[in-house]
């Protein structure tokens, strides 16, 4: 696990040393590293993931070395069977489980919903049947769509882009529901553009940050779509991690509250593309362009304020130290598949 200061580890061991909880789409790229979380805060954890869009090779090496407190259900979140078993004895549940990418969405709207949206409610009521009072919701700054400010406020209107970001709006709406109708706690946390180690590459629907680096790893120039002058709020995996576990430990009963959860500082995608090239040593791999695709919104900046007061979150690592590692990451897993086909 990434090494978080003591101050913001000491509460969060005290919340999950010893605490059965349940990750949904904890095979995934978020998922894992909120796992690793976990597990190195004394929880007992068990994951559902169907694997639609992960492998089990992260959580197969957990399992080896934690057989006892880490647990395994095949299944997807829409089989009350699968996640009734998933839920059970748990007291906190993070629901992270979702088809993301909003092309893949507008590709394929109602599978995004039934899984997003209609999947999110049957965890809830997965929780409800459990006895389960907290579930912790991966909701997504897409919901804010286009706004007139920046940076993006909570208290704002959500403007839905894309079948996915409405899918992610239903769900918000969702937790809040069912803390209000039966006294359940809940939040929703809107993650802003994150990434990391293990997060994905080489799928139409991959995001940004593994794109530019399986590219430019294989000496191709990164393609943006549209000018580049876009803007988002990168926001590395662990800091993602943290506002997350830090929703599940505390002890103020969340009613449903969206948080936004990324950095506050936003760079272009040109840049960012500039970063990767040059942290992988290919300055030289200057972008090309392609055409905007649709649902993408233009400007993305998180104003961090509601989640620093009701969580205590703040941004752990910085968009440099962050691309650095995952950088590294990336060129040791491709160089070690590259020996493997030898
Ligand atoms: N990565 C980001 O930048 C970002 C930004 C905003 C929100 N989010 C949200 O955070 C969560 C995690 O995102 P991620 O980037 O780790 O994505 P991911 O695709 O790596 O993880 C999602 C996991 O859910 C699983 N899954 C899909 N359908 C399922 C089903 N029906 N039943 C059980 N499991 C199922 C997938 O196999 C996958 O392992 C998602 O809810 C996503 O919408 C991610």
């Amino acid at each position: 696990m990434m090494r978080y200061p003591a101050e913001l580890v000491d509460p969060l061991r005290r919340s999950y040393e010893g605490q059965p909880v349940c990750v949904t789409g904890g095979a995934g790229f978020i998922g894992g590293h909120l796992v690793d979380g976990l597990l190195a805060l004394g929880a007992h954890v068990t994951v559902i993931d169907d694997l639609s869009n992960s492998t089990l090779s992260h959580l197969a090496e957990l399992i080896e070395t934690e057989p006892d407190r880490l647990r395994f259900v095949h299944g997807s979140i829409l089989e009350d069977e699968a996640i009734d078993e998933a839920v059970h004895g748990a007291s906190v549940v993070f629901h992270l489980a979702a088809l993301g990418s909003v092309p893949r969405s507008i590709d394929d709207p109602q599978r995004t919903w039934a899984v997003n949206a209609t999947g999110t409610m049957r965890v809830l009521e997965a929780a409800r049947r459990a006895g389960t009072k907290r579930v912790v919701f991966a909701s997504s700054s897409s919901a804010y769509g286009e706004t007139e400010r920046l940076p993006k406020v909570e208290s704002m209107a959500p403007m839905t882009l894309s079948p996915y970001a409405a899918s992610k709006v239903a769900g918000e709406q969702l937790m809040r529901a069912w803390a209000h109708s039966y006294s359940m706690r809940t939040a929703s946390l809107r993650y802003f553009n994150v990434f990391g180690p293990r997060q994905p590459a080489g799928s139409a629907y991959a995001a940004v940050v593994p794109n530019f680096s399986s590219a430019v790893f294989a000496g191709n120039r990164p393609v943006i779509h549209g000018d580049g002058e876009q803007t988002r709020d990168f926001t590395y995996v662990a800091c993602a991690v943290l506002a997350t576990l830090q929703a599940g430990g505390i002890d103020t009963p969340l009613r449903g509250e969206v948080m936004n959860v990324g950095t506050g500082e936003r760079v272009s995608v040109r840049e960012l593309a500039r970063l990767i090239a040059e942290a992988h040593e290919r300055p030289d791999l200057v972008p090309e362009h392609q055409a905007p695709r649709p649902g993408d919104v233009r400007h993305s900046l998180a104003d961090i304020s509601r989640a620093r007061e009701l969580l205590g979150y703040r941004p752990i690592v910085s968009l440099a130290d962050g691309l650095r590692q995952t950088v590294s990451w990336f060129r040791q897993q491709q160089e070690q598949s590259k020996r493997a086909d030898q």
